[in-house]
């Protein structure tokens, strides 16, 4: 890849702020030299449900350097939820310590603040807790379906008639996917230094969306949005898990605002599991009716999952189901059991990456019982048309992606009878499924300060934008090189500041479209003011340098806007993709190996395909991560996470994965937005986990219906010879 010299959009630069990661200069929310700081540690509940009847902190009182203790009974009061079950957003208040009532295992009961760190833990670990525990929690999803409720009107959805639709129907699946609890765990542990200062916060935190943040924090403490400052130059990986705002945050800033001194505090990796939400558990249902010819009659998705005891949050499941294929009877129901366990929260391609691993292998098991290719399957029933939404996709390539990938893949020496391709002791199997994902756009705001320097023109990008890892620095800088027409390393981006122009941050694929979009108005906004001063024509080029000169100025500042134009509501605007995996199974043990993959994205314009190639990589490893390892059990008993360290919450690491090569296909999609984006963060991980369970179908003649797909599982499935499908 060409990564020297390279300026613009589309080119395969190395990240700008690279040489910083590397260098260990990357400043994250707890490396602010911040003066007079003390630090924090939170304690957590050890029942599910009840009431703290004693507290006892008299040894922690004494402890050496300890500032505070906060629990329920000092703590200050907050703004809580004027309804029951709330459900949750990206800017939904977070009251904590607000009563003595214990909603979940590991809910936040106290805080300890000492001058050290090591003297808060310590201090933390001397109070003694005494609870008055109810049996009556929920904790055990099995037994609780029964209390089962949807969460609101929009739960139901349909089109035409399912049930009249299965009767047409020549085959018929009907089957249930489970996928499991998972946590994000990315490599920053959610942290964050806070200062309260006279009603003014100021806080250092790991956050994805920093202007929501703010909006959450102002509404806990009930104080105006512009006196919180938020922080977050550099974000060590997010998934999800830091789109909302976390109880620690507040946490941190009622502290300080009683202990009059700015604290650090940092959820441990073990908090992470109670504390800094989850991907809920669910239970798919698929009901599928198709005609011999293969055209699809009926499409049924049912999903049953759980939220907590305080507030709702659905996973859109079958979101997939209603936009993939052209079917004209569609069912997709939603349901939800309230647990006491945290709340669950968006974890990456939230919805899709879990509800493509149930359409994706219902179809993949139709298209076996029609005797039908599974590609050619899903190209009979591919849909230019968006019939959830009742509008046309702005553009859809899914059938080249599928026709691509097959060719690069070799699918043609697919052995359509499992269990014929072997090696030794290898059961070979290829696998195939399609992915969608929404590609939003939102409204984002961007400044440019332009200054002359010698016969340089040295420009600062500023947006309260985020970089998750994802590399927005490095798109943003290229998108300043593209319409300024100045090098990359004159472009100094600034972002991670509530003082900077206002974005949606990073979430749900929209950052890339959004700031670029965001940057391309104000360069714009710049050229064409500079040019309007001196009557010079739109269309005529003239080097920016040379512009500030005609108008005398050594510095000249723009801002810039853009949002979803008229055009794009009248679209369904989505990113597609086509997963291949080729799998060999032990016969004997059941371990098998992920040999490699190949992912096809269309995702509209790709600004730097270096970057892109790491996001698409790293959804299919999240992906991966679904079907090999990846799952947190809950203990029937007291309702606390069994999983609770990286010891046994297992992620993939380099040796299990492929060899992943991935293809993006050259688009824009002007639809989308001016320059022609579309998300690319969930597509990758989304529908990698059926493409692999249909591998492994192939290899083995055993469906694998259940997440994460263990060599025990394989083994109880029986391998011997047969197929049981
Ligand atoms: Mo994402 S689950 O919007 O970080």
């Amino acid at each position: 890849m060409k990564t020297s010299n390279a300026t613009g959009i589309g080119n395969a630069i190395n990240r700008v702020e690279g040489h910083l990661k590397v260098m260990g200069k990357a400043k994250y929310a707890t490396e602010f030299p911040v003066e007079n700081k003390v630090y924090a540690q939170s304690i957590n509940s050890t029942i599910a449900k009840g009431e703290i009847i004693s507290i006892d902190a008299t040894a922690a009182e004494q402890a050496a350097g300890v500032l505070k203790i906060i629990t329920y009974k000092n703590a200050d009061k907050l703004k809580t939820f004027d309804e029951a079950m709330p459900s949750v957003s990206t800017d939904t208040i977070a009251p904590v310590l607000q009563s003595n009532k214990i909603h979940f295992y590991g809910e936040y009961v106290g805080l300890v603040v000492a001058k050290t760190f090591e003297q808060a833990q310590y201090a933390a670990s001397l109070i003694k807790i005494e609870y008055k525990k109810d049996n009556s929690a929920v904790i055990d999803f099995e037994k609780s379906r029964s209390k089962a409720f949807a969460p609101s009107k929009k739960s139901d959805y349909s089109r035409g008639d399912v049930e009249k639709g299965l009767k047409e129907a020549d085959e018929i699946i009907e089957q249930t996917y489970h996928t499991p609890i998972e946590h994000h765990h990315p490599m920053e542990l959610h942290a964050t230094i806070a200062n309260w200062d006279n009603g003014k916060v100021l806080v250092y935190a790991s956050q994805q969306m920093l202007e929501d943040a703010a909006i959450a924090i102002s509404g806990t403490f009930q104080i105006p949005t512009k006196d919180v400052r938020i922080i977050a130059p550099f974000v060590g990986g997010g998934f999800g898990s830091k789109l909302n705002l976390n109880g620690h945050v507040i946490m941190a800033i009622m502290a300080s605002k009683m202990v009059g001194q700015p604290v650090q505090l940092t959820v441990t990796r073990n908090q992470m599991f109670t504390n800094t939400n989850m991907r809920q558990k669910n239970e798919q249902k698929m009901r599928i009716g198709a005609k011999k010819d293969g055209t699809l009659t009926a499409l049924s998705h049912e999903v049953l999952s759980h939220t907590s005891t305080t507030a709702i949050f659905q996973e859109p499941c079958g979101m997939i189901s209603k936009m993939m294929y052209n079917v004209p009877n569609n069912l997709v129901k939603e349901r939800l059991i309230a647990m006491n366990l945290q709340t669950p929260f968006a974890m990456r391609a939230p919805g899709e990456a879990t509800g493509s691993f149930a359409l994706e292998s219902a179809i993949d098991e139709m298209a076996w019982k029609l005797k039908m290719d599974p590609i050619e399957f899903r190209i009979k029933n591919d849909s230019q048309h968006d019939l959830h939404a009742d509008k046309p996709f702005s553009s859809r390539l899914l059938v080249e992606c599928l026709r691509i990938g097959a060719d690069k893949f070799g699918w043609k020496d697919r052995k359509e009878q499992p269990r014929t391709n072997k090696k030794g002791n290898w059961l070979i199997g290829y696998g195939v499924s399609a992915a969608s994902r929404n590609a939003p756009f939102q409204k984002t705001n961007a400044k440019i300060i332009l200054k002359l320097e010698e016969k340089k023109v040295n420009v600062t990008v500023q947006m309260d934008a985020t970089d998750i890892g994802t590399g927005s620095y490095t798109i943003i800088a290229q998108t300043a090189s593209e319409y300024l027409q100045i090098p990359v390393d004159q472009i100094d981006v600034q972002i991670g500041d509530t003082d900077f122009p206002v974005t949606p941050g990073s979430g749900g694929s929209w950052g890339a479209a959004s700031y670029c979009n965001g940057v391309q108005s104000a360069c714009e906004n710049a050229i064409n003011k500079l040019k309007v001063n001196r009557n010079i024509k739109k269309d005529k080029t003239v080097p920016l340098a040379d512009l500030l000169k005609m108008n005398q100025l050594t510095s000249f500042e723009a801002e810039g806007s853009a949002e979803p134009s008229l055009e794009f509501k009248k679209y369904s605007v989505f990113s597609f993709g086509a997963n291949f995996t080729e799998v060999w199974v032990d016969k004997d043990t059941g371990m098998y190996r992920i040999k490699r993959m190949v992912n096809v994205a269309s995702a509209g314009k790709i600004l730097n395909p270096k970057t892109a190639y790491g996001q698409i990589i790293g959804g299919i490893t999240m992906g991966a991560g679904m079907v090999i390892a990846e799952q947190t059990k809950v203990e029937p008993n007291f309702g606390n996470f069994i999983t609770r360290s990286f010891a046994d919450y297992h992620v993939p690491v380099n040796l299990d994965m492929a060899n992943v090569n991935v293809v993006f296909l050259p688009e824009e999609d002007k639809i989308a937005n001016k320059m022609g984006i579309k998300g690319i963060g969930e597509l990758g991980i989304t529908s990698v986990a059926a493409s692999i369970a249909n591998a492994i179908f192939n290899a083995t003649g055993k469906r694998m219906r259940d997440l994460p797909i263990t060599p025990e599982k394989l083994i109880e499935a029986g391998l011997e010879p047969g197929i049981s499908a």
